[in-house]
């Protein structure tokens, strides 16, 4: 019987993945589900984050993410990474260094080059800035914004281009669906960077959404268009669907499913869509409960590893494809 991956490359799209982590490897119901073909690529969760691997200025820390990419090979796995230019999860010694635009642009160029020199060939797309926005869609502040302004996204996929050729670069965020200021925010970014004459790859809808409100399908279609028209890609690269409030309702259960179909049908609608990328296929792992207390359940497994009424919506929708 075929898995969500398989199902999702017989409908013509790249991969179908999850988020993982070293840290969840050691549960053995984990790692069979994780390892079982429902999972065509994985993205290291936290990882390849700037604070776990280069925590000081002289240090970098690859083990735990390598123990990642040999997983990947292990499976047979596609390998997104993430992240490299982001204003959280930052080493404290890159908040607090007194940087002039020119240190500031040594240290972007020694991180990227450090990092995806490392895994050159290994990954075959890199989260190369995540969030540069805010809501409205201006530029969110960060240390990079602060001491190089919004060029400091252009010479960022500079570097990354340099570093590993090969590699699909992309520029990774949330609310696009539903927002569409900040979704005209990335517009602008892509349209930053090609007018620098630099190489950007892709979009990354993280589609960190809710239960019940999602936009209409024809809606979140031509948001994702707004970016293919400009000649890159798209995927959602951290996919969940929570609930508003818990315990869930049954009706809500079987809303999760029609939601997580509506974003697979989006994704389908739209030739350059390549692929989705669940953020923990279970809720055992899930970031949500968390960081949104009295919110969640937002996997396609619960949190003992039973299919939920989503996985078995969205598996007989792929298998009617
Ligand atoms: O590893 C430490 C551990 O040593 C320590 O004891 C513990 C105590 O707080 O913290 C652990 O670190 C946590 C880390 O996850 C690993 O579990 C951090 O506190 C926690 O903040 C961190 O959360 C991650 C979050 O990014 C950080 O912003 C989530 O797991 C991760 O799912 C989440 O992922 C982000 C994407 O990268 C970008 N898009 C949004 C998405 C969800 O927030």
């Amino acid at each position: 019987e075929k898995g969500l991956h398989d199902l999702f490359l017989a409908a013509g799209k790249s991969y179908f993945g999850t988020a993982t982590e070293t840290t969840n490897l050691p549960d053995p119901l984990y790692q069979s589900i994780l390892s079982s073909g429902e999972f065509g690529q994985i993205t290291p969760e936290n990882s390849q984050k700037w604070e776990s691997l280069q925590p000081t200025s002289s240090t970098f820390t690859f083990a735990a993410a390598d123990q990642i990419v040999s997983l990947a090979t292990q499976n047979n796995q596609i390998l997104r990474c993430h992240t490299l230019v982001w204003h959280s999860q930052l080493p404290s010694f890159v908040k607090t260094t007194a940087w002039t635009p020119s240190s500031l642009t040594a240290l972007l160029k020694s991180h990227i080059s450090n990092v995806m020199g490392h895994y050159k060939g290994k990954c075959t797309h890199w989260d190369v800035v995540n969030e540069a926005l805010n809501e409205d869609g201006s530029f969110r502040p960060s240390i990079f914004l602060e001491v190089l302004g919004p060029g400091y996204i252009p010479l960022s996929f500079q570097f990354a281009a340099q570093a590993d050729p090969e590699a699909k670069l992309y520029y990774n965020d949330f609310n696009l669906e539903i927002s569409p200021p900040k979704a005209a925010g990335a517009v602008k970014i892509v349209k930053l960077v090609q007018d620098a004459k630099q190489k950007i790859d892709g979009v990354g809808f993280q589609g960190h959404l809710t239960v019940g409100q999602l936009p209409p399908l024809a809606n979140l279609t031509a948001t994702l268009r707004q970016y293919t028209e400009l000649g890159v890609e798209v995927a959602f690269t951290e996919l969940d669907i929570a609930h508003p409030t818990l315990p869930s309702t049954e009706q809500g259960r079987e809303q999760q499913g029609v939601d997580y179909v509506t974003v697979t049908k989006a994704c389908l609608a739209v030739e350059k869509c390549v692929g989705i990328t669940v953020w923990q296929f279970t809720d055992r792992y899930s970031w949500v409960e968390g960081t949104f207390p009295g919110t969640g359940e937002a996997c396609l497994f619960t949190r003992d590893y039973e299919r939920k009424s989503a996985y078995f919506a969205l598996k007989k929708f792929l298998e009617g494809v």
